[in-house]
């Protein structure tokens, strides 16, 4: 089971500075961070740790793959992952689960709940 790295009240990114839909880091510490994605209105955090090889699920700092309407795509191995549960539905991982970060909004901003 994986920690969640961000303490409760954490304030991890403005929704307005996100695109739609759109993906946005949060680094939590060296090794760490945590992956906001929103699609209109709704907006999910996961840790940023893919369950096929416990790496990022980015190559590049701050750059996601969108892979389709509410998906995200590993860069490494091209598992797909649904925004709204974390479940893996395509790819060497299938069945699998992000680790979802509990959140709330305060207005646009995204904070850790
Ligand atoms: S590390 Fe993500 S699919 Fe392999």
């Amino acid at each position: 089971m994986s920690a969640i790295p961000v303490a409760p009240g954490t304030a991890l990114c403005r929704i307005g500075q996100m695109d739609d839909p759109g993906a946005q880091e949060y680094h939590a510490g060296a090794s760490a961070s945590v992956l906001v994605l929103r699609e209109g209105e709704r907006v999910t955090a996961y840790l940023n740790r893919c369950p096929h090889f416990q790496i990022p699920l980015n190559s590049r700092p701050a750059h996601f793959i969108m892979a389709g309407k509410g998906l995200l795509m590993c860069a490494y191995h091209s598992a797909v992952f649904r925004f709204s549960d974390g479940a893996c539905v395509e790819g060497p991982c299938a069945g699998s689960q992000l680790t979802q970060v509990a959140i709330r909004l305060e207005g646009d901003l995204v904070v850790a709940a």
